[in-house]
């Protein structure tokens, strides 16, 4: 029987924020799935983009003082050469600037219109343009703000065209309650189904106050209108097969799974398979919403400066290493607090001490016992009850992936390692060898091998390229062929000489990289929220000035630096502050800075750092705060 075709779709990243590790977790898992179906032989297209019209790009781009198309492409190629760099499997990366993805959503509007589905109005209601989202008065928080996001709405009266959303909403439901999994996790499909029996409005979906977006069709004769961003991103995962033109790849159509932020689940469970029954197109099989990597609890958004670079970590501990990482760190749909530690816990240990210790052993026994020959010759006979152990795990651990369950996914996949180092434990195979039970210690060799392969074969969707040098050293190849032979046949594998391979997993001892501070945000309105303290509280924290004595470069750093400070009192501090970027050491010795004194102490990329400086940064840069004219070093500021 062939086997069906695979459609994978990340969600499209809005062009106003460079990549971080948020985005690199959804793209991650969709390549993960991509890839696990690629390898069971499924015809599969993997889709990703960026999002590049509405008001927030516009608004982004003219505060740059750029043309939108202009800084929509610089960021957009960001996007791309990071997927690139990452070595994500996509089919096919498209742009809602591409013309033939707008010729499809006009092509869309056109037929919603003539099916009467949209009908022309006035919109009178609460605008978030971070969210790009409508909201009527009783949604807003504190009469004004967005329940979404916290920001303040701007209130909007506009001649628009709507889509009659609230027609599809008895169908929505049907679909919620016949199709189990067609929204996961389940929690969260629960929320849509209760918001979606609240009562469905009418979607405006055409904007006429700014003009950066897809325009109405011609034949519309209304050309003051632009197309509501949502609509013409959503139609992204048909347009990129081709749909209203060649439409070859719509044969891939529907999707097999539309991975997203729980932040914008709605717009794909309500609005989207809305669209598509007014288009008459077959729904999406699933959709599945991951939740959010925080920083210190707080959601990483640039605007928080709380971001953290997938590319800094991915070249400070390896990108496959972060892949692990990031899929079984955090169960799917929850949040994860990002953290360095863990991360070096889960490459020491997990990686390290069970997975590549595996290899080494097996390496290490083979070829002390015979010449790095390997034979599965009397593994069934031996060790009938290890293989029907690993086969009890793995018999339903694909469903686990299937489900997005990635961590539990790699969870069993480590219990089955366990296995393997349990047997070299109970059967001693070095006694074996002393006491001349070659057979019997080549088959705990063998048995160990067989296990790594198909561990490895399991594991290759998350980390191809380790997979592939340890398939490499155990013989054979990673493909649809092996897959079938190890995993679905459940073979052995014939014998062979294993190869050398130096250790895949290094110890790490220490972070290695700087953990970026948040920034602080500059004055705005969103800032009337800031607590309140009193004097006393303020006290609390000691200020002094100080006379930087030494300053040097961290070497490993791009942004730190390390200071000694002189406090007064004959007392210095060592400082490591993330000012490299805007200052050299030269421009601090012998020059006054402001300190925070009664900081506790911590290590920095393993440096002790007993204070911190005051500083003051925005778009243009970072100034050090100093006293106006030479003071004592020690004396209080405040
Ligand atoms: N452009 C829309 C999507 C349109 S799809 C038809 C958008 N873009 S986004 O760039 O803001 O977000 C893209 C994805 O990144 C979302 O799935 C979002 O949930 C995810 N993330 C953004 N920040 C995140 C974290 N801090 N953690 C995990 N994922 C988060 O929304």
């Amino acid at each position: 029987m062939k086997n069906s075709t695979i459609y994978v779709t990340t969600p499209i990243y809005y062009v106003n924020d460079i990549p971080h590790i948020g985005h690199a977790y959804t793209t991650i898992i969709a390549d993960t799935m991509a890839r696990y179906y690629r390898l069971k032989g499924h015809e599969t297209f993997f889709l990703t983009g960026t999002d590049e019209h509405g008001q927030k790009i516009a608004e982004a781009a003219k505060s740059r003082k750029r043309e939108p198309q202009k800084y929509a492409d610089e960021i957009s190629h960001k996007f791309k050469s990071l997927w690139d760099e990452f070595d994500i499997s996509y089919d096919k990366f498209i742009r809602t600037t591409d013309s033939s993805h707008k010729r499809g959503v006009q092509k869309a509007f056109k037929t919603m219109f003539d099916k009467g589905d949209i009908y022309k109005g006035m919109y009178e209601g609460y605008y978030c343009i971070s969210c790009e989202t409508f909201f009527t008065q009783t949604q807003l928080m504190d009469h004004e703000d967005c329940p979404d996001c916290g920001k303040p709405t701007k209130l909007v009266e506009e001649e628009s065209y709507f889509f009659k959303l609230s027609k599809y909403q008895e169908r929505l439901l049907t679909w919620y309650n016949n199709d189990e999994n067609c929204i996961l996790p389940k929690g969260k499909k629960n929320e849509i189904i209760n918001f979606v029996k609240d009562g469905l409005h009418d979607l405006s979906i055409t904007r006429t106050s700014f003009d950066w977006g897809v325009k109405l069709p011609k034949d519309m004769n209304n050309q003051k209108h632009v197309m509501y961003v949502w609509l013409d991103a959503l139609m992204n995962y048909i347009t990129a097969l081709g749909y209203g033109e060649d439409e070859k790849e719509m044969s891939f159509w529907p999707a097999t799974m539309h991975l997203v932020g729980k932040d914008i689940l709605r717009f794909h469970s309500i609005y989207w398979p809305a669209f598509l029954m007014s288009l008459e197109l077959p729904l999406p099989k699933q959709i599945a919403a991951h939740g959010w990597w925080t920083r210190n609890g707080e959601k990483m958004s640039k605007s928080k400066g709380n971001v953290v670079d997938p590319k800094d970590i991915a070249d400070a501990y390896g990108l496959e290493n972060f892949r692990y990482f990031m899929l079984r760190e955090v169960p799917f749909g929850q949040d994860g607090d990002f953290s360095q530690k863990s991360l070096i816990d889960r490459i020491n240990s997990d990686l390290g001490n069970e997975f590549g210790n595996l290899l080494n052993r097996i390496i290490g026994m083979s070829k002390k016992y015979n010449n790095g020959n390997i034979t599965s010759l009397h593994v069934k006979e031996l060790h009938v009850k290890e293989l029907n152990e690993v086969e009890v795990i793995l018999k339903n651990v694909e469903d686990r992936l299937k489900m997005l369950q990635t961590n539990r996914y790699l969870e069993d996949l480590w219990r089955v390692l366990t296995i393997a180092n349990g047997a070299i434990t109970t059967h001693e195979p070095w006694v074996k060898i002393k006491n001349n039970n070659k057979n019997e210690a080549l088959a705990v060799v063998g048995l160990v091998a067989n296990i790594l392969a198909r561990v490895t074969i399991l594991v290759s969707p998350i980390m191809p390229k380790t997979a592939t040098i340890i398939a490499t050293t155990l013989g054979f190849e990673i493909d649809t062929k092996s897959y079938i032979k190890f995993i679905e046949k459940k073979e052995l594998l014939s014998d062979f000489t294993i190869k050398e391979t130096p250790p895949l997993f290094p110890r790490i001892e220490k972070e290695v990289l700087a953990t970026p501070e948040p920034t602080p945000k500059p004055c705005s309105s969103e800032d009337k929220k800031e607590s309140i303290i009193t004097i006393d509280q303020f006290f609390e924290t000691s200020l002094k000035i100080g006379t930087v004595l030494d300053a040097q470069e961290i070497k490993k750093s791009s942004t730190l630096l390390k200071l000694k400070v002189d406090i007064g009192e004959k007392q210095t501090r060592q400082i490591v502050a993330g000012i490299k970027k805007y200052y050299t050491p030269e421009d601090l010795i012998n020059t006054q800075v402001c300190i925070v004194a009664n900081l506790k102490p911590i290590n920095i990329m393993g440096i002790l750092s007993e204070g911190m400086l005051l500083t003051a940064k925005d778009k243009k840069g970072l100034s050090l705060i100093r006293p106006e004219n030479s003071r004592k070093n020690g004396m209080p500021i405040g």
